[in-house]
This record gives structure tokens, C-alpha cells and sequence, in this order.
């Protein structure tokens, strides 16, 4: 499964980077506001992140037109400026037109805003790149996101559409994994949900006592930095 972060806040993408485990990001309009940055440097010092640790990512970069012709406009100004950006559209009649439109011209798209199977069954007809649905906002509302997210995989299968899934409004491990399990091709997770993916209270304790126990026994244990004495291996 591959792994976004849902943010566009640059300190939090150099962290996830940093370990070596993040293919991607999504933005929408309302994270990149919080930043408050010009936005096409901002997506592209995005993209440059990725390209510095030589990973081949998606950045998710979205339309904020509503009509298709708009979408398109602005999906093909946005896909000229880095080859790592993904254009996102909302799933609405004029997002799924746009998205056939762009995905003829080889322009990757991700549809965003998917609550049923049946969106994501129009989206993968019209060539969408990823399909994205929102787990927890389902939730919020008490329907079932993961359900939905395992009859989509369900569907495409059947038919082997070729477009991933990107489960998408993530807000625990849990959705992460239960994700997995169904066999989603990405999830994308605030990076308050990506740290959790890797903290445990076991692991820390855990670790805790080796250190203490080889404090302990320091002095007949040596340094594993030290340089081996001849003749040893
Ligand atoms: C996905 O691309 C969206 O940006 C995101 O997952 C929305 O999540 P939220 O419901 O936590 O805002």
C-alpha cells in the first residue's frame, strides 16, 4: 500500500519524506489555505521535497472551478507545472466530464468528494488515475466509510479498472489498516495519523529496558563503533 500524506504543510512533508515511506501528498483548497503560501510555489516546493530524496511521487493539486470547461483549463495549467502533480476534481457531473476530457490527454486525475460505489464506478469509466473516498466523513454522518471503500475494490476487480484507491479522509490507524486489508492502493492520512501508524507504548518500553540493561553491562560489552582488533572479524 502506498502511502500520502494529507497536508500541505512543508514541515510535516519533510518529516514523512525523511523516513523514507511517503510516495505522495493530496491537497485540497482548504489545507492549502491554512497555509497561506502563493500556490503554485507552494505545490512545486512540494514536488521538489520528493524530488530531492529521488522518489517519483503524486502530488494531488486541485480544480477550483465548478464547470468542466474551467476544470479543464485549470487541470491542464496545473499538470504542466511538475511532472509529479495529479489533477484533482470533485465528483460531481462536471468534475466526471472534465475528468474524461483531461485522462484522454494523458493527464492523471484524481477524483475527489467519492461517498458511493457508484461514483466510483462512473469516475473509473472516465479514466480517472485514483479515485478518492472519504472514510471518515461518511463515518461523521454514521454510514459505514470502510464498507464503501470494500465494495469499490470489489467492483473494480470485477471489472479490472484500472483506476487506484486512494482511501482518503483517514482519521486513525485503524481506517489505515482495515484500508489494507481490503486492498486499497494508497491511503492518505493527516501526519498526526501517520505518526500514530508507528507508535507504540510496548515499542518505547520495550526499548527502554535494552537500553537500561545494556548500561548495565557497558564495560565488558565495548562500543559497536569501535574498530575491531586485529585479527578478530
Ligand atoms: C483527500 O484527498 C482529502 O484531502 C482528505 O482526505 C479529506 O479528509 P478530511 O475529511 O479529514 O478533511
Amino acid at each position: 500500500m502506498k502511502i500520502f500524506l494529507d497536508t500541505a504543510n512543508l514541515e510535516e512533508i519533510r518529516q514523512g519524506v525523511s523516513l523514507g515511506v511517503v510516495d505522495g501528498v493530496t491537497t485540497n483548497p482548504s489545507l492549502v489555505a491554512k497555509e497561506r503560501k502563493p500556490f503554485r510555489e507552494h505545490v512545486l516546493e512540494i514536488c521538489r521535497i520528493f524530488e530531492e530524496q529521488k522518489i517519483a511521487a503524486a502530488v494531488s493539486a486541485e480544480v477550483v472551478s465548478t464547470d468542466s470547461e474551467g476544470m479543464v483549463r485549470e487541470g491542464r495549467e496545473l499538470a504542466k507545472w511538475h511532472k509529479f502533480i495529479v489533477v484533482k476534481c470533485p465528483t460531481t457531473a462536471e468534475g466526471v466530464r472534465a475528468c474524461s476530457v483531461l485522462s484522454r490527454e494523458g493527464i492523471k486525475v484524481n477524483m475527489t468528494l467519492v461517498f458511493t460505489p457508484s461514483q466510483a464506478l462512473l469516475v473509473a469509466k472516465a479514466g480517472a488515475h485514483f479515485v478518492s473516498p472519504f472514510i471518515g466523513r461518511l463515518d461523521d454522518i454514521s454510514e459505514d466509510g470502510l464498507a464503501m471503500v470494500r465494495q469499490i475494490v470489489e467492483i473494480y476487480r470485477n471489472y479490472n479498472f484500472k483506476t487506484e484507491v486512494l482511501a482518503a479522509s483517514l482519521r486513525g490507524p485503524l481506517h489505515v489498516v482495515e484500508s489494507a486489508r481490503m486492498g486499497a492502493h494508497i491511503g492518505t492520512m493527516p501526519y498526526k495519523v501517520f505518526e500514530q501508524l508507528f507508535k507504540h507504548p510496548l515499542t518505547d518500553r520495550g526499548l527502554e529496558v535494552f537500553l537500561k540493561d545494556w548500561e548495565k553491562a557497558r564495560e565488558s560489552l565495548g562500543d559497536i563503533l569501535a574498530p575491531a582488533k586485529t585479527g578478530s572479524r
